[in-house]
This record gives structure tokens, C-alpha cells and sequence, in this order.
């Protein structure tokens, strides 16, 4: 059955919530068909497959392009689409246009916004507008060149405060869920408690509501830095590489193909 933002939001407190980055049809079969409820077109598309540096050069074209792959690849789960960066940090209206192009044209069911209360007015027009939004405070990867790099987020009082605050003011904006990047533990475990609406961590301990990762990380296949705390729960990049050369070898000295 089709997932809905609905449905995710009715998880909270119950079984928790898998959620798996995917980038196009290939990998979202794969997400889909192990019966994950929760597909996230992530922005870290830019990093994990395009071979940028950072998420921040790629363009809402390309967003689109690869969420339209991975929705023609999911049957059941909620396919979240990430709002890249510029595409609503400027007026409301630019921020609604490119949110409506993921829904048209991508397919998506939901969007994913970075940031905290500063986003509550943008989030209560999308949603009023009829296009779920999934939040995301703690590290956000697009505010990279501010916060000076991938850091743990909330560990002093002050910006733990800051942290509740902008969680609470996106559930009254109406957000389904809400990821919680690299945030102490402790806290994930308070904002969980204090919202109606699930939490989803990435680097943020076991109280949350939900775990999301992203593919590349999670199959031990990619080529990048890996964060210290994902789990691989497999060990592909070696057994890619050496079917390659084992392919490499049998055409070089004609073992493949056979007659
Ligand atoms: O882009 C992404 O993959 C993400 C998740 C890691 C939350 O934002």
C-alpha cells in the first residue's frame, strides 16, 4: 500500500521508521522493494553521485531529473524530494514554484526543507498549498560556508534552546516529521519527547523516532568520507572492484567471451 505523509506521521511512537536516501530507479527499487516506507531524493545526490564537493552547486534540474527516476523506480514508500540549495531561501513564491516542480514533475510526495524557524512561514504556505514538508534542523549541509563545517550541532545550552525552538515552531508549521542531523543523543531524545510529529536522526543517537542513511554509506560502496556514525551494513566497494578487474582480466586474455 502507498505510503502517505499521513501514514508517516501516525508512526510516531510505534515502529520506527527506516528511511534510506535514493537517486535514481535503480536504487529506488532496491529501497522500495525491501519495503523501507520512507525514499529521500537527498541533495547529498550532489557528493554521493555527481562527484561534487559539497551539496550546494546542485541545480534544481538536476533535483528534479533524478526524482523522477526515483519515482518511476517506488511503488509503495513516500518518495521526499530535497529542496536544493537557493531554490527557497529567496522569496516565498520562488520557494512554492520550485517546491510544486518536484510534485509535477518529479512525482515526489513530499519536500524536505533545511533549517529552523526562519522556515515556519515558507512551511505553513507548502503545506496550506497541499505539499507535505519534511523538516531538517541540527547540521544542515547547505549552511556549510556559515557553520564553518560538518559539526556536531547543540551541544552548548544556548544552541541546544535554539534547537527545541526552531523543532517546535516547524511541527506548528505543520512539518509530517522532522530529521535531526548530528545533534547530541540527549537532546534527539528531549525534541523526540516534546514533538507530536516523528523524528528522523542521522548521527543522532538511538531516541529518535526513526533512522535515516544514505545508500552509498550504508552498503559500504562509496567512494567518499564516511561519517563516524554510519553502520555499512555490507562491504560492496571491494567485491565491485574486483568483479571489474576479474572482467578486466578475462577480456585481456581472452577467457571472456567463450566461443
Ligand atoms: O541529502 C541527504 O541525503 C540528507 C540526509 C542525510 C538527511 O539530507
Amino acid at each position: 500500500m502507498k505510503q502517505t505523509a499521513v501514514k508517516i506521521r501516525a508512526m510516531k511512537g510505534g515502529q520506527k521508521i527506516a528511511t534510506l536516501t535514493a537517486y535514481d530507479y535503480l536504487t529506488a527499487r532496491y529501497v522500495d522493494e525491501a519495503g523501507i516506507p520512507l525514499v529521500l531524493v537527498g541533495d547529498s545526490l550532489a557528493m554521493t553521485v555527481l562527484g561534487y564537493e559539497t551539496t550546494l552547486p546542485v541545480t534544481m534540474d538536476e533535483m528534479v531529473h533524478h526524482t523522477a527516476a526515483v519515482s518511476r523506480g517506488v511503488k509503495e514508500a513516500l518518495v521526499v524530494a530535497d529542496m536544493p540549495f537557493m531554490s527557497y531561501q529567496g522569496t516565498l513564491e520562488h520557494a512554492v514554484e520550485n517546491a510544486g516542480r518536484f510534485i509535477k514533475e518529479g512525482l515526489a510526495d513530499a519536500v524536505k526543507i533545511e533549517g529552523g524557524a526562519m522556515r515556519g512561514e515558507l512551511i505553513e504556505k507548502l503545506v496550506a498549498n497541499g505539499i507535505p514538508v519534511l523538516g531538517h534542523i541540527g547540521l544542515t549541509p547547505q549552511s556549510v560556508k556559515e557553520t564553518g563545517g560538518f559539526k556536531m550541532q547543540g551541544k552548548t545550552a544556548e544552541s541546544a534552546r535554539k534547537l527545541m525552538d526552531d523543532a517546535m515552531v516547524l511541527e506548528q508549521a505543520g512539518v509530517f516529521a522532522l530529521v535531526l542531523e548530528c545533534v547530541p543523543d540527549d537532546l534527539a531524545q528531549k525534541i523526540t519527547a516534546s514533538l507530536t510529529v516523528p523524528t528522523i536522526g542521522i548521527g543522532a543517537g538511538p531516541y529518535c523516532d526513526g533512522q535515516i542513511l544514505v545508500f552509498t554509506d550504508l552498503l559500504g560502496m562509496g567512494l567518499g568520507h564516511v561519517p563516524g556514525f554510519v553502520k555499512q551494513f555490507a562491504d560492496l566497494k571491494p567485491q565491485i572492484q574486483k568483479a571489474l578487474s576479474a572482467y578486466k582480466n578475462a577480456v585481456e586474455e581472452s577467457v571472456f567471451p567463450g566461443k
